[in-house]
């Protein structure tokens, strides 16, 4: 890249919905004068996505909207109804509102380790986990969009009458709920690929976890008029976790264009692994799994800590952002951040160790991916002269 071209490339560069897109679905808002509470855009978000997700679930789900994936990982915790205090697992490498969702419901986590390959809390480890801690709860992660297998937590589910709720927020499109008996949970985050600013979406086939999650998103309030309590009164403490009209719209011309960007996304994200893969070879280390459908982040592992502190500060000097996604480990964020059980995390710790998240958008291009390439390279192998 000549001296001129370089310029700051920054880490995610989101892509909303622009204007234009948005204005056919902010006229039916001024038209109908309904901005939130269950409003007929959110109602309809809600229809388009359970069409989206029933093609992938053979019993059927349903959808409910929430004003993020944190407070639906909250509710949807919360629509379990464990004992106050119950133990639930999660993964040490996620995003620290796995952890913090299990806090606010009430809940102590319990910080498990992940596969070594797949990075994720697997139905394996969990099963060991549940003997030596008496968890009533698991929390697996789709961490860095890499979907999880439903149908093996929902036998896990099932084996040991523990509950399971996955926290699939990055994953949309590429997580399906085959499983009926399970919640996922999803966000629709600016950086997400179904943005909607702020929002996110609990998908399953419970009829009354989702009723009892969407009651608890708006304050725990009964609206039903056949239910044995009065409307109006509250028939649990929930919370404001409601989608309003506003994020609604905006989510809707998002998946108006979803596929195409999904399809942008995939095809950014091939070049980027194939062009580092053929630059650094075998000194990288992918997380395994299925091709996304819509990835929304590019991280990679490198052999050890020393290097990664060597890119990061390459990258740095050349204005190139990285970002060590998921740290520090959910344990390691200190003492104000408890009740916490923490049980032996030896792949965590290593895979983390050299972990780096690279620029990653729709708008990134193949000259910024080989320049890129060529810093990672020189990171790795030490080769300080690399040309840029
Ligand atoms: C694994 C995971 N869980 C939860 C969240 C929180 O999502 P939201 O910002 O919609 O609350 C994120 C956000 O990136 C995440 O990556």
């Amino acid at each position: 890249m000549s001296a001129q071209s370089r310029h700051p490339i920054p880490l995610l560069t989101p892509q909303l919905p622009e204007r234009a897109l948005l204005q056919p679905y902010l006229d039916r808002i001024d038209a109908s004068r309904h901005y939130s509470n269950f409003g007929p855009l959110n109602q309809a978000l809600e229809e388009r996505l359970t069409a989206f997700f029933a093609p992938h679930s053979a019993a059927g789900v349903q959808v409910v909207t929430t004003s993020s994936a944190t407070t639906g990982l909250e509710l949807a915790l919360a629509s379990l109804e464990l004992p106050p205090g119950s133990r639930v697992l999660v993964p040490a490498l996620t995003f620290v509102a796995t952890l913090t969702a299990v806090l606010r419901a009430g809940l102590v986590p319990v910080v498990c380790d992940i596969d070594p390959e797949s990075w994720l809390l697997t139905p394996e480890i969990a099963e060991a986990a549940i003997t030596s801690t008496g968890a009533l709860a698991a929390l697996p992660v789709a961490a860095f969009g890499q979907p999880v297998d439903t149908l093996a937590w929902s036998q896990f589910q099932q084996r040991h009458g523990v509950k399971v709720v996955v926290d699939a927020a990055g994953a949309f499109g590429s997580q399906w709920v085959a499983a009926s008996d399970i919640a996922v949970v999803f966000s629709m985050h600016a950086t997400k690929t179904l943005a909607a600013g702020e929002g996110g979406l609990v998908v399953g086939g419970n009829a009354a976890q989702l009723t009892s999650i969407r009651q608890m998103s708006n304050f725990g309030i009964n609206l039903d008029p056949a239910a044995q309590l009065p409307v109006g009164m509250l028939t649990r403490v929930g919370s404001n976790a409601k989608l309003s009209e506003y994020h609604a719209a905006v989510a809707h011309a998002s998946l108006d264009g979803w596929q195409a960007q999904a399809a942008r996304r995939r095809e950014i994200y091939a070049d980027y692994r194939q062009t580092l893969q053929s630059r650094c070879g075998d000194k990288l280390q992918w997380q395994a799994g299925e091709t996304l459908a819509a990835p929304t982040l590019f991280c990679v592992r490198l052999p050890d800590a020393e290097r990664r502190e060597r890119l990061e500060q390459q990258a740095g000097s050349l204005g190139v952002s990285t970002r060590r996604w998921y740290q520090p480990l959910l344990h390691q964020h200190g003492a104000a951040v408890q009740p916490l059980v923490v049980l032996a995390t030896p792949n965590a710790e290593k895979v983390a160790a050299g972990l780096i998240g690279l620029p990653f958008s729709c708008f990134i291009n193949h000259t910024q991916i080989k320049y890129i390439a060529d810093i990672v390279y020189s990171a790795v192998t030490n080769i300080s002269n690399t040309h840029y």
